[in-house]
């Protein structure tokens, strides 16, 4: 088992260039299986939620290699429909294959992937958008069994709430079916821009992605392409706060600051001069940060839930009180208990934390119990006196490029070890 082990109190300072975007790359990666081309996605990034992907696309048959910071898909000639159990458990957002390969083959089988550590993540709005389209689905012992007994076909697709996964399964079919579709409410997440940008550049017609009425012409024919994957806003949003909490400075390369409007007032309103330079962005962080009043989650342009715990940490050493209500998902403040053994003043009562920002965290043995979390607690430990491990860091993997050398080039004291011990 691998730990990360941070001595804290060290001021962050100096510049690194973000890694390519975990939740872009995963349906891009899906996507390249639906084209039938050779995709190559450059600043594809190098996890365990990346890896997964590409074991579920070598498992249906593409060819997927990485070749430095870019994946190579070739998926002229893919040969199953189903992902067993193993692969679809490997990560959460696998059921993002479920319309690629409805719209490569008309059918898939798969596992429903349930729950999961911040929350019960049902699909149900992505199988009734899918149906909508000419899906339909049967559910046979925990498995999804899905087909399109007439083909598909565009359809106007009004989603209840702007769901990002839901959004993208629908374009994932979208752009094979017979006809225009149009979503309605849609989500306005950069990465469905992103994603809606690959299709484009292969040949299909997407117009309106990041507003909430996107409208889908499917590719007459597929091209093959070479395609940037955006950079990861919210790594961009963690590294900064890691600066904040550090009373730090640094530099962003390459961070899109046009997908950091939600959050770069934030930084702000906590005291932090922030400047935006072409691709650039810069944080100097005062000595103490101010809390920041009252945070509420939101799908974007809200504020992200998936930066909600690092922002916490912020708050978590403030001066003042800050209020986080968290609206997108049912259980994500796992990291309270953990940030609570480290000296912060929080209370939980459902879905709002109240955080009153105390002058020192200090170091303790505390768990990820998800990804953001993991990062946010790794956050903390930078902050706080003493030494913090981290443990169950397994989580950060999943959506954090080499985390702890891209701390380390900032100046931090941070290792990773092996332990028989949780
Ligand atoms: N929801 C439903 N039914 C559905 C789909 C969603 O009730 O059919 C609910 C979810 O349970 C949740 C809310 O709607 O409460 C939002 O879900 P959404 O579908 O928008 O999110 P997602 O596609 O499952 C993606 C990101 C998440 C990020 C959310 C919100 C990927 C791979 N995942 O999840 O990222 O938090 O959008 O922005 O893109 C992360 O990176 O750590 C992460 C969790």
């Amino acid at each position: 088992m691998e730990k990360l082990v941070i001595e804290g109190g060290v001021r962050l300072e100096g510049e690194l260039e973000l890694q390519g975007s975990k939740n872009s790359a995963l349906p891009i990666l899906a996507a390249a299986a639906v084209t039938g081309e050779t995709s190559i996605l450059k600043h594809c990034p190098q996890l365990r939620d990346t890896d997964a992907a590409m074991r579920i696309l070598r498992h249906v048959g593409c060819e997927a290699e990485r070749a430095g910071n870019a994946v190579i898909v070739r998926s002229d000639a893919p040969k199953q429909w189903e992902i067993p159990d193993a692969l679809m458990r490997e990560m959460r957002s696998s059921i993002i294959f479920l319309g690629a390969l409805l719209s490569r083959f008309g059918r898939a089988e798969l596992s429903a992937p349930g729950g999961c550590d911040i929350g019960l993540r049902p699909i149900d709005l992505h199988l009734s958008a899918l149906a909508s389209l000419g899906v339909r689905t049967e559910e046979r012992c925990g498995r999804l069994c899905c087909s399109v007994p007439n083909g598909l076909h565009g359809a106007t697709v009004t989603l209840p709430f702007p769901s990002v996964g839901a959004t993208e399964n629908t374009l994932l079919c979208a752009v094979r079916a017979k006809g225009e579709t149009v979503i309605r409410n849609a989500a306005r997440e950069p990465e469905i821009c992103d994603l809606a940008a690959f299709f484009n550049g292969c040949g299909a017609k997407i117009r309106g992605a990041g507003t909430d009425t996107v409208t889908v012409e499917p590719a007459e024919r597929f091209r093959a392409l070479e395609f940037p994957i955006m950079p990861d806003r919210i790594m961009a949003a963690t590294f900064l706060s890691a600066a904040a909490v550090t009373a730090g400075t640094v530099c962003l390369h390459r961070a899109a600051p046009q997908y950091l409007v939600p959050v770069l007032p934030y930084f702000e309103q906590a005291g932090c001069v922030v400047r935006v330079q072409d691709d650039d962005v810069l944080l100097h962080a005062p000595h103490r940060l101010q809390s920041t009043g009252l945070v509420r989650t939101m799908p974007y342009p809200g504020f992200p839930t998936d930066f909600q715990a690092s922002a916490m940490v912020m708050a978590a050493v403030s001066q003042g009180t800050s209020v986080f209500v968290e609206t997108i998902f049912e259980n994500r403040f796992r990291h309270v208990p953990e940030l609570q053994r480290m000296g912060a003043h929080i209370t939980v009562h459902n879905s709002v934390a109240v955080v009153e920002g105390v002058p020192q965290l200090c170091g303790a043995c505390v768990r990820a119990t998800d990804l953001r979390a993991g990062a946010a607690l790794v956050t903390a430990g930078l902050a706080a006196q003493g030494v913090t491990q981290v443990s169950c860091i397994e989580h950060i993997d999943r959506g954090c490029e080499r985390f702890e050398h891209n701390l380390s080039l900032l100046g931090a004291r941070i290792e990773r070890i092996e332990t028989d011990t949780e």
